[in-house]
């Protein structure tokens, strides 16, 4: 690249899940080895990328709307790129051209690491589709300069895809088959990641804890393994991961929450219903009891551990008693987060095929549980009140002379003191709450 041209400029809006963000943290390192710069509004860029989910079906409607919001920066700049990534690119493809003439890239999850070659093709005027399943690694072909200094906390993707194929959900379908890296990868990406100011690492995958890399030496790891040589890595102070399914809750990776230092104390462990019924027809292969003695042994292993799960109400054929078991297990764990959807018929699923319930119960129920879980969360902060806790500083807060990070228990926690600075992990006093966070001085 000419050295006195000005960079391009690349904005990425990112949509669903924790993938996705690092994902398009990966696409625009590899994007700067193109000469792109990341920019913050769509309106200074030369390149627009649209990270997508398609878990729900207003997540592809949301696409599509945002689309056509661009068509007047396209007007005013002809040569302004748009292209489309992830789960709904994946899912439609070429239809997204069909629909959105002006998109130019529609690449899949799969094949970010051929982006910037479909970027210089586009280059050219001419549109670019890849949605392939390569079997190369795409994490380690995407170049990654330059290097810069990073945020405390940082995600690093392990394991992708999922093979449980829940009634529901469009992910082994989207993302594909389960693949695990191999652990060196993980752990060179890992040092790297600590060596450029992480001080804290999510472990990521759809099914993170169904993690099964294999070794140089052909030797099988476990993520309970996985964890255990992240633990001995300097300067790395705390680890978690995210989304487990409970039937991969193996017993190394329970008792790696009792016995492993950096493990934070928080799990995120979707049930999806409480109804036995249910259960069976999500396809999830455990029932509710299964899920709650699961839940004890946790426990056991780590008894201050914090709980969240992913709830779907009004799941085909979903009746007031099925409900009712939901609420039931909920009261019965006692989470201190939880995310919840109105079930989202998705084209191509088994449960896609069954009766849709009522929509006005649908909501009806979403508001009954997401009632129920706010109690609990509530409760939960409130219990902090009193607490010591380990903090991780990730930025100033709005008060002047403030900072805010994340406790173990993955709380917002506001302090004021003199001298914090972004990486810092210190102990702190919970002294008050507010609604969704805390407040705190240093102990
Ligand atoms: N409808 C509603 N919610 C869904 N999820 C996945 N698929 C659907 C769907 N078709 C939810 C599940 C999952 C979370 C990531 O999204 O609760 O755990
Ligand atoms: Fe989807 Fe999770 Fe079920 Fe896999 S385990 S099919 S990602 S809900």
């Amino acid at each position: 690249m000419d050295q006195t041209t000005d960079p391009k400029k690349l904005f990425i809006r990112t949509y669903g899940c924790q993938m996705n963000v690092y994902d398009s943290e990966r696409m625009a390192e590899a994007m700067g080895g193109e000469g792109y710069v990341e920019v913050s509004s769509p309106e200074e860029a030369d390149m627009i990328l649209l990270n997508t989910c398609h878990i729900r079906e207003k997540a592809a409607e949301k696409v599509y709307s945002e689309l056509g919001r661009f068509k007047d920066l396209k007007d005013a700049k002809p040569d302004l790129k748009i292209g489309v990534a992830g789960c709904v690119a994946q899912a439609e493809g070429e239809e997204i051209m069909r629909r959105q003439p002006m998109v130019d890239l529609v690449v899949g999850p799969q094949t970010y690491h051929r982006l910037p070659e479909m970027v210089r093709r586009i280059g050219t005027g001419a549109k670019a589709v890849d949605t392939e399943f390569p079997l190369e690694d795409k994490f380690e072909v995407l170049k990654s300069r330059p290097k810069g200094r990073r945020a405390p906390a940082a995600f690093l993707t392990v394991q992708e895809g999922c093979d449980k194929f829940c009634a529901f959900c469009v992910v082994p379908y989207t993302r594909g088959a389960e693949v695990s890296r191999p652990p060196e990868r993980i752990l060179r990406e890992a040092r790297e990641l600590v060596e450029r100011g992480v001080r804290e690492i999510t472990l990521l995958g759809q099914n993170v804890n169904a993690y099964h890399g294999e070794d140089a030496k052909g030797a099988g790891w476990t993520l309970a393994r996985l964890i255990w040589a992240l633990n001995d890595i300097e300067g790395l102070e705390r680890i978690r991961f995210t989304t487990s399914h409970p039937n991969d809750m193996s017993d190394d990776l329970i008792e790696a929450h009792g016995d492993c230092a950096k493990l934070m104390p928080y799990l995120h462990l979707p049930v999806q219903s409480g109804s036995d019924k249910i259960l069976k027809r999500m396809n999830r292969k455990h029932t509710a009891e299964d899920y709650l003695r699961l839940v004890e042994r946790i426990r056991a292993a780590r008894p201050d551990i914090l709980l969240s799960g992913d709830f779907i109400v009004g799941f085909p054929e979903e009746t007031d008693q099925d409900f009712e078991d939901t609420l039931a297990l909920i009261r019965a764990v006692n989470y201190g987060a939880a995310f919840s959807f109105k079930y989202s018929s998705r084209p191509g699923t088994p449960a896609a095929e069954r009766p849709l319930v009522d929509e006005d119960v649908s909501t009806d129920r979403l508001y009954r549980l997401q009632a129920l879980i706010n109690e609990q969360a509530s409760d939960v902060l409130e219990g902090m009140v009193g607490r010591e806790v380990g903090v991780l500083f990730e930025k100033p807060g709005r008060m002047p002379g403030q900072m805010v990070g994340k406790s173990d228990y993955l709380h917002a926690v506001h302090v004021s003191g003199e001298g914090i600075v972004p990486g810092d992990l210190r102990r702190v006093r919970i002294t008050a709450r507010a609604p969704n966070s805390l407040a705190g001085e240093l102990v």
